[in-house]
């Protein structure tokens, strides 16, 4: 059973296989719009999302399949008490594979521990969200040409930002990748990051200036200050609008860079940035479906018959 908890569960070769059907989806999704009829797909979202829930839906309904699932706690039994292995125990008799987000790191690793249907981790508290990078990966991909040899910038919350865990681990399989760190003080990337990137030999180097790191960024990766894993609000409120990005900013910004958000975007980036030619961030989220189709019929194991 394979499931996709963690970036490295999948292997370089299945990230490419993964990242080369999507672009097969993207040049014509119709080949693909019966390949999961009779699939059903549960999407069991534990904390809000919008881009992530809906793009695992509309993936299963593109591929002829369909969804069923519940979109907070607040509407499952987990207010009852449930714990997540029995819902998902439960929730597997009804669906041939889940997408789980919850607050709690490792909450998808107890579900697939729990039942016999791949299972998909959609973010699972401040750790990681492997489909989200997959995504980013296929952004990067499209955008740059490689997935080598590139300066890559994480910007905002590094110490929350599942996102931003998870592309990186994933980022240091590839290589001649340098890692630029910004942010203020108390949102570092965890030391278990920084570790991993020492122990792949990784370039990378931490600044809390951003007009100190753009100019010489191929990829921008910005976040959004994290409110949601705040023990205090005065901490939040002093801390989430330590960086904005203008145009004004990047008029020192290579002309080719490649400007990325997971999104959703607070005051991290300012609207007038979103018709710069940089600006990828919406294309990363139609991405986002796309890389879903195929991962959805990866785990199914549909894939190969179309080849
Ligand atoms: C991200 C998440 O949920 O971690 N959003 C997403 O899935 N695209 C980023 C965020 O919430 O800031």
């Amino acid at each position: 059973m394979k499931h996709l908890l963690n970036p490295l569960d999948l292997s370089v070769d299945e990230i490419y296989e993964l990242i080369y059907l999507a672009q097969e989806i993207i040049k014509d999704p119709k080949k693909y719009s019966k390949v999961c009829e009779g699939k059903k797909l549960a999407t069991l979202f534990y904390e809000p999302s919008t881009r992530t829930r809906l793009s695992f839906e509309a993936a299963m309904l593109n591929l002829g399949g369909s969804v069923l699932g519940f979109h907070s706690a607040d509407s499952s039994s987990a207010t009852k008490g449930e714990s997540v292995a029995d819902t998902i125990r439960v929730v597997s008799g009804y669906a041939d594979i889940a997408a789980m987000r919850h607050p709690k790191e490792g909450a998808a690793l107890v579900a697939a521990n729990s039942c016999n249907i791949p299972i998909i981790n959609a973010g699972d508290g401040g750790h990681l969200h492997p489909s989200q990078t997959l995504t980013d990966l296929l952004t990067i991909l499209r955008n740059k040409g490689r997935l080598k040899n590139f300066r890559i910038g994480f910007c905002g919350d590094l110490k929350f930002g599942r996102t931003v865990h998870s592309l990186i681990l994933a980022l240091l399989r590839y290589e001649g990748i340098e890692f630029v760190l910004i942010s203020p003080e108390e949102l570092k990337l965890p030391s278990y990051n920084k570790n991993a990137m020492d122990e792949a030999g990784a370039k990378w180097i931490e600044t809390a200036s951003l007009e100190y790191a753009l100019p010489d960024l191929d990829v921008l990766y910005m976040t959004r200050v994290q409110k949601e894993r705040f023990f205090n609000e005065e901490d939040y409120v002093r801390l989430k609008d330590t960086y904005i990005l203008d145009e004004q900013k990047l008029e020192s910004a290579k002309d080719d860079l490649v400007i990325m958000h997971p999104l959703p975007r607070v005051n991290e980036i300012s609207v007038e940035v979103d018709n710069d030619p940089r600006a990828k961030y919406f294309d990363q989220v139609k991405n986002g479906r796309y890389v879903r189709m195929a991962l959805i019929l990866m785990l199914l194991g549909i894939e190969g018959g179309l080849r």
